[in-house]
C-alpha cells in the first residue's frame, strides 16, 4: 500500500463544526487518511460549513471557487461539503458546484468512510438524514494521541426552540442530550491525553438531560447539566469546566447553584438575549421578555459575583423600530457585557422571518455601529478592571515575543506572561499588570 492519504478540512461557523471537525479526522482515521494542514497536498478536501447568515453560508461556494486549479491539478482529489450548509442545501450544492463528490449532513458523519469508498469509486455520494442511531457511537474510538491543554466536548445537539430567524433547528434537526456516562468516559479519555479544561458544547446546552448512568445506583431518571458538571468535577485532573451556548428559559436554579460552589465550573457564561425589546422578542418567538433576562443575570451574580456575562445581539430584526433599538441599548446598559457578539439581521431561507420586510440595511448598519460601541466600552472597562486583579491562567501556547507564553484567564480573558520555564499546560496564579485592546500582561506570583 502506498503512504496514507491526506485529509484537509476547513472548519467554519461555531465551536460544534470544531469539535466534528475533529471526530471527523478521526473517522477518516480510520479509513486510511492522516489530516495535513494545507490544501495542496491533499486527496481529499472537506469544508465544514456553517449555514447561520447568508454571508457564512455563500463563503462556501467562494471557497469551491478557490479550489478549482487544485481539482484541475489533481483530478484525484475528492471535494466534500460538511456541516450546516450541506444540511440545508443539500443536493443543491451538486448542481450549483458539479466539482463537489460528496455532501453530508451533522447528523451523518459517522458515514463519511463509506461514503469515501463511493467517491473513490467515482460516484458521487449524498446523506443529509437524520438518522435514528447515534452518530457518536459510531465515529470511531478516539486514538490515544496527546491533546493540548483545551477542548469542546458536545454534550447536546439540536434545538427545539424555533426562534423565527434561527436556521439551527432545520440544519442540526431536533434537540438530543448524549448519555451522561458516554460524557464521562469521553471527558476521562481526554484528560488522559493532557486536557485540563473541558467546554461542554451544546446549541442549548443547559437544556441538557442525559440518560443517568446504570453503574451507579441504577436508573435514577435524566442528569441535568448540573449534575453531569458535578460529575465531571470529580474526575482527577480535570481542572476547569466551561460550557456553551446556553438559553435563558433554561437556566435552571441547580445550574446557578453550580456557579456558586462548584470550583471548577469557570466564572463565565454566554447567555445570549438577542433584543432588549420585548415587541421585537415576542416576533423573534424568544418566549422570555427583557425584564426576566435582568432579573435573571442578578439571581446569577448572586450565585458568582465575579462571573463574566456575554451575549448575542442582532439588530435590524424586521419591524424593528428606533424605540426597539433603544430598548436593546438600555439592556446592554443595565447587564455591562464582558463579552459580546452583535449581527445584522440576515434573512435566512426557510425560516418564518424570511417572508418579513426588512429595516433599511443602512439604518441596521448604524444601529449596529452604535451597539457596537457601547459593548465595546463595556468589555474593555471589564477587562481594564482586572488590573491589579490575581487570576488563575490556563497556559495553552508560545505567545507573540520570545520567552513569553499566551493563555487564558478564568474569566477567559486573553492573558501573556513572559517568563522562563513556562510550558503549554501550565495552572498558574497571574497577577495582572496591563491592559491592551484584545488581551491581558501579568507576571507570574509564586504558589
Ligand atoms: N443557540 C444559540 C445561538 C446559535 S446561533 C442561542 O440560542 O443563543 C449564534 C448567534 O447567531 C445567535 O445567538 C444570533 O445572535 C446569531 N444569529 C442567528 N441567526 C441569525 C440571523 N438570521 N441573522 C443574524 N444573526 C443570527
Ligand atoms: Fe437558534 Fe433560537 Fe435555537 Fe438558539 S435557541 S439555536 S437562536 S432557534
Ligand atoms: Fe453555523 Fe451550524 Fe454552528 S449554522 S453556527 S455551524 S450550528
Amino acid at each position: 500500500m502506498a503512504g496514507a492519504k491526506k485529509l484537509y478540512i476547513k472548519t467554519y461557523g461555531c465551536q460544534m463544526n470544531v469539535y466534528d471537525s475533529e471526530r471527523m479526522a478521526e473517522a477518516m482515521g480510520g479509513a486510511g487518511y492522516v489530516e495535513t494542514d494545507t490544501p495542496d497536498d491533499a486527496d481529499m478536501i472537506l469544508l465544514n460549513t456553517c449555514h447561520i447568515r447568508e454571508k457564512a453560508a455563500e463563503k462556501v461556494y467562494s471557497e469551491l471557487g478557490r479550489m478549482k486549479p487544485l481539482k484541475a491539478a489533481k483530478p484525484d482529489l475528492k471535494i466534500g461539503v460538511a456541516g450546516c450548509v450541506a444540511q440545508a442545501e443539500g443536493d443543491e450544492i451538486l448542481r450549483r458546484q458539479p466539482m463537489v463528490d460528496l455532501v453530508v449532513g451533522p447528523q451523518s458523519y459517522h458515514r463519511l468512510p463509506t461514503m469515501e469508498a463511493r467517491v473513490r469509486a467515482g460516484a458521487t455520494a449524498l446523506d443529509t438524514e437524520f438518522p435514528a442511531e447515534d452518530k457518536f457511537d459510531h465515529l470511531a474510538a478516539r486514538p490515544k494521541a496527546q491533546r493540548g491543554p483545551t477542548a469542546f466536548l458536545t454534550v447536546q445537539e439540536g434545538c427545539d426552540k424555533f426562534c423565527a430567524f434561527c436556521v439551527v433547528p432545520y440544519t442540526r434537526g431536533a434537540e438530543v442530550s448524549r448519555p451522561a456516562g458516554k460524557v464521562l468516559a469521553e471527558a476521562r479519555d481526554l484528560v488522559a491525553r493532557g486536557v485540563r479544561e473541558i467546554t461542554l458544547l451544546g446549541q442549548n446546552v443547559n437544556a441538557y438531560h442525559g440518560e443517568a448512568p446504570q453503574a451507579t445506583n441504577g436508573p435514577d431518571g435524566d442528569w441535568s447539566l448540573a449534575r453531569l458538571i458535578r460529575a465531571l468535577a470529580e474526575i482527577d485532573g480535570l481542572d476547569r469546566i466551561r460550557y456553551t451556548t446556553s438559553h435563558p428559559n433554561d437556566m435552571t436554579n441547580d445550574l446557578i447553584a453550580a456557579h456558586g460552589d462548584c470550583d471548577k465550573l469557570m466564572p463565565y457564561l454566554h447567555l445570549p438575549v438577542q433584543s432588549g425589546s420585548d415587541r421585537v422578542l415576542k416576533a423573534m418567538n424568544r418566549k422570555h421578555d427583557a425584564e426576566s433576562y435582568l432579573r435573571l443575570i442578578e439571581r446569577i451574580r448572586a450565585a458568582r459575583p465575579d462571573i463574566l456575562i456575554s451575549g448575542d445581539f442582532i439588530v435590524g430584526f424586521p419591524g424593528e423600530t428606533e424605540a426597539d433599538f433603544a430598548d436593546t441599548m438600555a439592556l446592554v446598559e443595565a447587564v455591562r457585557y464582558g463579552q459580546c457578539y452583535s449581527f445584522k439581521y440576515s434573512a435566512r431561507p426557510g425560516t418564518p422571518a424570511a417572508e418579513r420586510a426588512l429595516v433599511d440595511p443602512q439604518v441596521a448598519g448604524d444601529r449596529l455601529a452604535r451597539l457596537q460601541a457601547l459593548l465595546t466600552r463595556q468589555q474593555r472597562e471589564i477587562q481594564d478592571a482586572m488590573v491589579g486583579r490575581t487570576v488563575s491562567v490556563l497556559f495553552e501556547r508560545p505567545g507573540r515575543l520570545a520567552g513569553q507564553m499566551a493563555g487564558k484567564s478564568d474569566h477567559l480573558h486573553a492573558v501573556h506572561v513572559a517568563a522562563p520555564g513556562l510550558a503549554t499546560g501550565d495552572l498558574r496564579t497571574v497577577r495582572i499588570t496591563e491592559s491592551a485592546p484584545n488581551s491581558l500582561a501579568g507576571e507570574l506570583i509564586a504558589a
